[in-house]
């Protein structure tokens, strides 16, 4: 039964990222193929937005190495209006990226030293730093720039992370010119009362909520309660990734990000339009754990998937 809430958004842009946080993590190399099948999919599946795949150093992310390769494959969903963003860490990414028609592109940085030295080979300043002239060339080029901020809650180096320590990067992101921001639970250590105070703090700093994104993983199985006090809060960009692939490379203790499928169910079961098929998106993850040898871990895909 849908229940219409109320002080919710009646919509929500789901950010998908199965095809680049759920895939990095994988040990065994996808065909190229196969994840621009997978893109394909999802954009069938209804998502509008969908992170296709990594501009790195392809020793960090050996998964990712074809980004070259798969991008032009994908030259038809986004010619059909479908947002694909590409991580970009520096000028080297953005070379890359924009050679091959890129328009939406993401940096990312960390709340936490450890993880920035871990992740980017910097430290928070520097990576900012880093940062800096890709943004500012994006944005001379109309390019959409994402600033993920990641360890937003909990780092697992460091412990809990206090929230003027992450209002700082996240400022400092915003102020590079950062279209949006998405805060990361890289680890999932988040719960909802954390994530109310850090918008808010947020808010008081002013960074809008309109501008901001949230990205939780499920570790501790508070994915969908986090998500719902964002929406509370008033955001209306949630990250998801389909069949809940992923975890972070770089972040050991990192489990696999919210299920898209999970986040479909609880929207639509609130009366709140995403645009997503959730059959055609539950197929495509049931088709992509096959491909990769082991069952999705979201609940939503197994109960609709179940067969007697
Ligand atoms: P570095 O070793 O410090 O690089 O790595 P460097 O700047 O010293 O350059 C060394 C060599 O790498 C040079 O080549 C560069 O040209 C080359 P050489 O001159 O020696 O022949 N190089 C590149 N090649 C290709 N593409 C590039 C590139 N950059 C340099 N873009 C670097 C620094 C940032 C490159 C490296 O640390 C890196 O690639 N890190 C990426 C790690 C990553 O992708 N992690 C996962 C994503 S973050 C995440 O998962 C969190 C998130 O999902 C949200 C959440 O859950 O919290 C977003
Ligand atoms: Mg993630």
């Amino acid at each position: 039964m849908e229940v219409l809430a109320q002080d919710l958004p009646p919509r929500v842009r789901i950010h998908e990222v199965g095809a680049r946080d759920g895939l990095q993590n994988e040990k065994t190399v996808v065909p190229t193929e196969v994840k621009a099948e997978f893109v394909h999919r999802l954009a069938a599946a209804g998502l509008t937005t969908i992170e296709a795949t990594s501009f790195v150093h392809p020793k960090w992310v050996p998964q990712l190495a074809d980004a070259e390769q798969l991008f032009p494959q994908l030259e038809d969903v986004q010619g059909a209006g479908v947002a694909l963003p590409v991580l970009v860490p520096n000028e080297r990414g953005l070379d890359r990226a924009v050679a091959l028609g890129a328009r939406r592109i993401a940096v990312f940085g960390s709340a936490t030293e450890t993880f920035a030295r871990r992740n980017l080979n910097r430290t928070v300043d520097e990576s900012l730093a880093m940062f800096e002239p890709v943004v500012a060339r994006a944005k001379d080029d109309k390019v959409h720039v994402r600033g993920y901020l990641s360890m937003c809650f909990g780092d697992p180096w460091e412990g809990p992370v206090p929230v003027h320590q992450v209002v700082r990067v996240a400022k400092a992101l915003m102020d590079l010119g950062c279209d949006e921001l998405s805060l990361g639970d890289t680890i999932g250590v988040a719960t909802p009362g954390h994530v109310q105070a850090l918008l808010a703090q947020l808010n008081e700093e002013g960074v809008p909520t309109s501008a901001i994104g949230v990205h939780f993983h499920d570790t501790y199985g508070q994915a969908l309660a986090n998500t719902l006090a964002a929406l509370q809060h008033g955001v209306t960009t949630v990250d998801a990734s389909a069949g809940g692939l992923g975890g972070c490379p770089y972040a050991k203790s990192a489990t696999g990000n919210l299920a898209t499928e999970d986040l479909v169910w609880m929207l639509h079961g609130l009366g709140i339009e995403t645009g997503v098929d959730l059959g055609l998106l539950t197929a495509t993850s049931v088709w992509m754990a096959e491909r990769l040898g082991r069952p999705s871990p979201s609940r939503t895909v197994r109960a609709l998937s179940h067969k007697e």
